[in-house]
């Protein structure tokens, strides 16, 4: 409820039903502004023509390690990636290279990918792949291992997390419905690892309801800092350290501690302590 609301109700007294109008009042109003500013920004976007700026030079792309990989990678399992992930993989993935790693990649087809992580991540890699189709059990070797199951189903997931160690990073490359994703973050993200990193890959279209659920997921984290916490962030959205919308990918990155990074200010040793307002 706004300020002039709470002091509204409490100058007239209402009764628990009379609040709890005004309080969907208020949720009405949220969605309608939000449905309104989505709408202006979504207007923004295509009212310009193409720009014609020369390129500088330090912005233009050069092939990392693993985009290096896929194109002599010519033979043998087959990799099914859009070429622009392979950037993003390096920029959110590289602090990772040498290290012991668990990567879960949701979708084997060719198996490509999963020899691709072993690859660049180093001997000891340990990939975790998940695909519905019984066949892909044939790609499971040293440092590979493969589970059969249905991403979309939460009891899936539970017994595979029953014997899975601590995971770093999840991949989603597999049915790309918005409910499978959905399913397979709530299942994994509290799972991931402080420092670990979430990926969500092929969310198609700009109406594609899994950008609303990051969306509803992380909204409440830009309540910290508000003088009065209406939708406090819980605590496994206090972990995420960030998110990144990519063309088609989203990234979310946990927090390297395990608890919220955003405490600071209240206590005032980043910023001067301010009396919190009634
Ligand atoms: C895009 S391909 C994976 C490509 C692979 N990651 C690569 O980079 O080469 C999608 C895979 O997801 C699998 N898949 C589809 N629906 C699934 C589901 N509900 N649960 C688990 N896997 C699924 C398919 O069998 C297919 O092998």
């Amino acid at each position: 409820m706004a300020a002039w609301q709470r002091s509204l109700v409490g100058r007239l007294g209402l009764t628990k039903p009379a609040r709890s109008v005004l309080h969907r009042l208020r949720s009405v109003e949220h969605a309608t502004q939000s449905a309104r500013f989505f709408a202006l920004g979504y207007r923004y976007g295509r009212q310009f023509p193409a720009l014609s700026l020369p390129i500088p030079e330090a912005a233009r792309d050069t092939a990392g390690p693993l985009e290096a990989y896929f194109d002599a990678h010519t033979e043998g399992l087959g990799i099914w990636k859009w070429r622009h992930y392979f950037d993003i993989y390096e920029r959110h993935l590289e602090r990772f290279r040498g290290k012991p790693v668990n990567i879960v990649e949701i979708g084997v087809l060719g198996g490509g990918s999963l020899q691709m992580w072993q690859d660049y991540f180093g001997p000891e890699t340990h990939v975790y792949g998940i695909d519905i189709n019984p066949e892909s059990t044939a790609l499971q070797r040293d440092g590979v291992e493969i589970f059969i199951g249905d991403q979309g189903d939460p009891s899936f997931w539970e017994r595979f997390l029953e014997n899975s160690p601590t995971i770093d990073i999840v991949i989603d490359d597999g049915g790309h419905t918005a409910r499978q994703q959905a399913v397979t973050m709530e299942s994994l993200l509290a799972h991931v690892r402080p420092g670990g990193v979430y990926i969500c890959e092929d969310i198609h279209g700009p109406f594609q309801p899994f950008h609303s659920f990051v969306d509803g997921f992380t909204r409440p984290l830009s309540d910290i800092g508000l003088p009065r916490d209406h939708n406090p962030a819980s605590p496994l959205q206090q972990q995420v350290a960030s998110v990144h919308r990519y063309p088609i990918l989203t990234v979310i990155e946990k927090s390297a501690s395990c608890t919220s990074s955003f405490q600071a200010p209240r206590h005032g040793t980043v910023w001067p302590a301010r009396r919190p307002r009634r």
